[in-house]
């Protein structure tokens, strides 16, 4: 059984992360020594301490102040930041996702022989032209505890030589945080707060490298955005990474395109839930989506959430104009189809991280 003298680390660093880990810290504050350190990979309060404040979340026990670098200095700078933070008796240590502050998190501890788990273990796109793509694949082969949050998941970790007895299928933490939040929320006081006053608008969120550092595909979203605010009014905030992208290669957007800076969780969730639709190429948003109801067009040409496609709730939408505006368009006009996105079954269930406390419970570290 793990108990007080358990010592257990968790590595976090972007929005993301410390969303999906907000249900799991409190649980393992309780049966362990916890410590959780920031690697400042995200930094602005808009992008990191609003989320530890909304989500009533304690603040890390150190701060590495990694900040914006070129990948490799910034997965270096976490890895030897983390190396020389981790308290000497630590036994496991926790990150989630694929970002370089999972990778950094997870190479620091797996050269000084600590095992790691991994949250989100076995998600793949199959496209190793992104960068979470390669981050997480090497994380999932440096683990030894793998939280897959799905059968899919499992069948990728199992297809890539994995120890099955290593793999256990908890389900997405990110459904904790997002019912707990939804319950508090309106999208009215989002509408009233933001000066929103159209009846009805869809949400769109655009960060990935994938779409920010191609030009063509970036125009493309957002002569599609461009186009499809034709249709309907779009809420749109921005990530500092897309809003940098956009001034760069001087791209505009049209004026019925509602920027706003990065919003907190109980504000994006609240857009969310009033939105007619929402356009995104980020992997949590795309489950978010699926729990709370809202048609999900995805910006990519794949993603990493197929069931939710299969299952007829998510629609990949590419980033071509042409496409993106056609389907909109097919939506808008049949009701019923939008309707019927809406009343698929998700899929999703709670209690992710309660499901990895206890395996964890179940397990003796050495
Ligand atoms: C990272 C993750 C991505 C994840 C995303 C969540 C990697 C490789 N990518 O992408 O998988 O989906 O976080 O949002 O780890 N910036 C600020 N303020 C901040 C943070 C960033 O202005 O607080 C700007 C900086 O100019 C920075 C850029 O955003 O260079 C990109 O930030 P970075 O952390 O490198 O990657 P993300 O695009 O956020
Ligand atoms: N999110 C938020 N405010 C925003 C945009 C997104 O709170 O302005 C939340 C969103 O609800 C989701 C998470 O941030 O839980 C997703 O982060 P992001 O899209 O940056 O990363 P990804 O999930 O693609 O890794």
């Amino acid at each position: 059984m793990m108990g007080d003298r358990e010592s257990v680390a968790i590595v976090l660093g972007t929005r993301p992360e410390i969303i999906k880990l907000s249900s799991l810290i409190p649980l393992l504050d309780e049966i362990c020594k916890l410590t959780v350190i920031h690697t400042g990979q995200h930094y602005d309060f808009e992008m990191d301490g609003v989320f530890f404040d909304e989500l009533n979340l304690r603040r890390p026990d150190y701060q590495l102040k990694v900040g914006s670098l070129g990948a490799l200095e910034q997965i270096t700078k976490i890895t030897l930041g983390v190396r020389k933070t981790l308290p000497s008796d630590v036994q496991l240590v926790i990150v989630q996702g694929d970002t370089n502050t999972t990778l950094g998190g997870a190479l620091a501890a797996s050269k000084m022989k600590i095992p790691v788990a991994h949250v989100e273990a076995g998600c793949r796109s199959f496209n190793r032209a992104m960068p979470e793509e390669v981050n997480r694949i090497l994380v999932d082969h440096i683990s030894s505890l793998l939280f897959a949050p799905d059968m899919d998941s499992r069948k990728h970790l199992l297809d890539e030589g994995i120890d099955r007895q290593n793999i256990f299928v908890v389900g997405d933490t990110v459904v904790d945080a997002c019912k707990r939040m939804s319950m508090h929320v309106s999208a009215q006081d989002f509408k009233r707060e933001f000066g929103i006053d159209s009846e009805r608008y869809a949400l769109a969120t655009i960060h990935r490298a994938e779409t920010t550092d191609c030009l063509e595909r970036l125009r493309n979203v957002a002569a599609s955005l461009n186009l499809v605010s034709e249709m309907i009014d779009i809420v749109l905030p921005l990530h500092p990474r897309t809003r940098k992208a956009l001034e760069t290669h001087r791209i505009r957007l049209g004026k019925r395109v509602h920027i706003l800076n990065p919003i907190g969780y109980r504000n994006f969730i609240a857009a969310l839930k009033g939105a007619t639709m929402v356009f995104t190429d980020s992997g949590g948003v795309q489950k978010e989506a699926g729990i709370l109801n809202v048609p999900c067009l995805i910006l990519r040409d794949e993603t990493e959430w197929m069931d939710m496609v299969k299952r007829g709730k998510n629609i990949i939408v590419g980033t071509k104009p042409n496409r993106v505006t056609k389907i909109v368009r097919t939506l808008l006009e049949d009701k019923t189809r939008l309707e019927r996105m809406k009343k698929q079954p998700s899929g999703l269930k709670s209690g992710a991280s309660k499901n990895i406390v206890n395996i964890l419970i179940g397990k003796k570290l050495e």
